[in-house]
């Protein structure tokens, strides 16, 4: 595609015929990044890209967008809707259509969309050896809030002393929403009930009481919890996490050092972006790979 030939792109809402060309792109765009900068792709083949874009494509949670160039798709960006927070991502374009607008567009299209819905803020997470994505986002309005390395591998430790960790359960959602409305100002209720649905979501608990959760220890999961402890309990029950891995916040220096002498490695170095209402956490978090 010739820089001409961008003015010409249209977005348009994501169907489900769109999943196999976006999937695709979307592992073609990830691997020759990370490859390009020596890191392992985020997704294991093009089936996982396209299973994850498959759940975002066919949800009503998620609104999502192609790019076409001559009626040929050449990108695609997914914007979250479960919370007051929108999460954004993932986006890629194909690498032939690559550094020609593509992307700001798509990216304007889910900042758009989540200024029409009264979103509180919209959030992402970018891969931090990527100048490009990082000029894109900063140029469109977001800010860096925090470094995070993703670390993958099997704890050694798999207790805590004084935490134990059992599945959540549907009656556990209060406790939880009003732990997340604590630490980070806002709940992810929504994205909380189905991971507790899809069996992924997991509380610690100290003397009885819900002490931090985890909606999945996975690249797509969260954690909020109120101290370290009690993350710790959450990532030591895991036997290894679903994907790349988890979403340290690198600054928790004591918990990324605890991650490490636990057996767990640093796999990549990633930058949570935001725009709108961010409050500084007022405990111990992980994000997901979209917030
Ligand atoms: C990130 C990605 C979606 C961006 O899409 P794109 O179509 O290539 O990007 P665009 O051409 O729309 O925008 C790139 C912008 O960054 C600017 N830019 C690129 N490299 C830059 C650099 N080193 N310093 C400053 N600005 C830079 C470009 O000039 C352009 O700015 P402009 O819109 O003001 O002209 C795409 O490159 C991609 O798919 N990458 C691989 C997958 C990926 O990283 N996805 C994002 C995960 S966080």
């Amino acid at each position: 595609m010739s820089s001409s030939a961008q003015t010409g792109v249209v977005i348009r809402a994501a169907t489900r015929d769109d999943i196999t060309v976006c999937g695709q792109i979307c592992y073609d765009a990830f691997s020759k990044l990370n490859a390009k900068h020596g890191f392992p792709c985020d997704f294991p083949g093009p089936e996982a890209a396209t299973g994850v874009l498959s759940s975002m494509f066919s949800s009503p949670d998620f609104y999502c967008v192609v790019a076409e160039n001559a009626g040929r798709i050449v990108g695609s960006n997914c914007l979250d809707e479960r919370s007051t927070i929108a999460g954004v991502g993932p986006i890629t374009v194909d690498p032939g259509a690559q550094d020609l607008g593509v992307g700001r567009k798509l990216m304007q299209v889910v900042m758009d969309r989540a200024i029409a819905r009264d979103a509180a803020g919209a959030r992402l997470v970018q891969a931090a050896f990527h100048n490009r994505s990082l000029s894109l986002y900063a140029s469109l309005g977001f800010d860096v809030r925090e470094p995070l390395s993703c670390v993958q591998g099997q704890p050694r430790d798999r207790n805590v002393v004084g935490c134990t960790v059992r599945p959540a359960q549907a009656s556990d959602l209060d406790a939880c929403n009003g732990l997340s409305l604590r630490v980070h100002g806002f709940d992810r209720a929504t994205e909380l009930a189905q991971a507790i649905q899809q069996n992924t979501a997991k509380v610690a608990e100290r003397a009885g009481r819900i002490t931090g959760y985890a909606s999945a220890l996975a690249f797509f999961g969260h954690a909020t919890a109120e101290s370290n402890q009690d993350l710790q309990a959450l990532i030591a029950s895991a036997e290894s996490f679903i994907g790349p891995g988890i979403l340290v916040p690198s600054r928790n220096t004591a918990l990324l050092r605890w991650c490490l002498a636990n057996g767990l490695h640093v796999v990549q170095p990633m930058t949570l972006m935001s725009m709108g209402l961010y409050n500084e956490p007022a405990g111990a978090w992980l994000p997901s790979i979209l917030f």
